[in-house]
C-alpha cells in the first residue's frame, strides 16, 4: 500500500516556482529520505506530502486517497523541537497522546507518555520544561512525542539538524530502533542534509535539486533515487565498515554536486523546463 504519495505536484510562492512535477511514492513500512541543498524546497515538499499545504497542481495522497489535512495516525518531527514551552516534557507528550487516543483514560495517557519518555532516556527529566533541557534532550522529547501516538506514518524534517555530531549519532540509533519496534513498521519520509544519516536510516534515498543553467533559477525536481540494500537497524559504523555504503555515498554526493537532472530520463528533463523569474 502506498502510504505517502505525491503525483505531478507543483508548488510556487508568488511568482516563483519552487517545486516542479514531484512524483513520490512511499510504500507501507518503507523509510525514504530526501537530501537536497538548503532552500531547495525540502520542507515545502514534506509539508505537501503531509497534507499541511496544498500543491498548486497535482495531488497529495495516502492509501490512494487525496489527503484532506494531516493524515490520521501520523506524526511529524521538526528540526527545532516545536515543544510547547510552558508545559513539562511529560505534559508535552501527554497532550499528543490525548489527541491520538481520545478514548483512553487520563491514567493511560500518562502511562503511555512516561513509557516513551523512558525509552528515549528521559525518565528523570519528565517534570522539566523545554527551557531547562539541552537541545538533544528537547529533540528526544519531540521524538518520544512523535512515537507515543504509535504512528503509522512519520514525517521527519531534519530532525537532528540542530544537534552536535555525537548526540546526533545516538538519536539516529534510537530513531532506527523505535521505527523497528512498531509492527508493522512505520512508514517514514525524512528530510536530511546528511547523506550519511540518510544511508544509515533509509531503504531508499532521493535527491532534490535544481538543474539550472547559469542565470536561471528553475524549480527543484526529485531524482529517481538510490536503494540502500542493508537490513535495518544498521550499525553506527556502517560508513566505515561497508564498501557498498561508501559507493552509495559517492553516488549520492555525485548527484548532489553535479545536478542529477543531466542524467535523468527525458521525461524528467521535460518536466523541469519551467521559465522562472529569479
Ligand atoms: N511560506 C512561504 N512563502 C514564501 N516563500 C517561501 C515560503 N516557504 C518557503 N519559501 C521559499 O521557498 C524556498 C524553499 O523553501 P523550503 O523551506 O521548502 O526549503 P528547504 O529546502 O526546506 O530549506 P532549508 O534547507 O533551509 O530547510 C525558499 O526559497 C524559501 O524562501
Ligand atoms: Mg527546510
Amino acid at each position: 500500500m502506498t502510504r505517502i504519495e505525491l503525483k505531478n505536484a507543483n508548488k510556487s510562492y508568488g511568482t516563483r516556482q519552487v517545486l516542479a512535477n514531484i512524483n513520490l511514492a512511499v510504500q507501507e513500512g518503507e523509510f525514504v529520505s530526501i537530501v537536497g541543498a538548503s532552500g531547495s524546497g525540502k520542507t515545502t515538499l514534506l509539508k505537501m506530502a503531509a497534507g499541511m499545504i496544498q500543491p498548486d497542481s497535482g495531488a497529495a495522497l495516502s492509501n490512494g486517497e487525496a489527503l484532506n489535512g494531516f493524515p490520521h495516525r501520523a506524526s511529524i518531527v521538526f528540526q527545532n523541537y516545536s515543544l510547547l514551552p510552558w508545559l513539562s516534557s511529560l505534559e508535552n507528550v501527554i497532550l499528543a497522546v490525548e489527541s491520538g487516543f481520545p478514548e483512553w483514560t487520563a491514567t493511560r495517557h500518562q502511562e503511555q507518555a512516561e513509557r516513551y519518555l523512558q525509552m528515549v532516556g528521559l525518565g528523570k527529566a519528565m517534570a522539566k520544561r523545554p527551557s531547562q533541557l539541552s537541545g538533544g534532550m528537547r529533540q528526544r522529547v519531540a521524538i518520544a512525542r512523535a512515537f507515543a501516538v504509535e504512528p503509522e506514518i512519520l514525517f521527519l524534517d531534519e530532525p537532528f539538524g540542530a544537534l552536535d555530531a555525537l548526540t546526533r549519532q545516538t538519536l539516529q540509533q534510537e530513531l532506527a530502533q523505535l521505527c523497528q519496534l512498531r509492527k508493522p513498521a512505520a512508514t517514514a519520509l525524512m528530510i536530511t542534509n546528511s547523506v550519511d544519516e540518510a544511508i544509515l536510516l533509509s531503504d531508499r534515498i532521493l535527491t532534490l535539486g535544481r538543474n539550472g543553467n547559469r542565470g536561471e533559477s528553475p524549480a527543484a525536481t526529485l531524482s529517481d533515487g538510490v536503494d540502500v540494500p542493508f537490513p535495518r537497524p544498521r550499525p553506527a559504523d556502517l560508513m566505515t565498515g561497508s564498501e557498498d555504503a561508501v559507493r552509495i555515498r559517492a553516488r549520492l554526493t555525485g548527484f548532489l554536486s553535479s545536478g542529477v537532472r543531466r542524467r535523468a530520463p527525458v521525461s524528467h528533463l521535460q518536466s523541469v523546463s519551467v521559465p522562472l523569474e529569479a
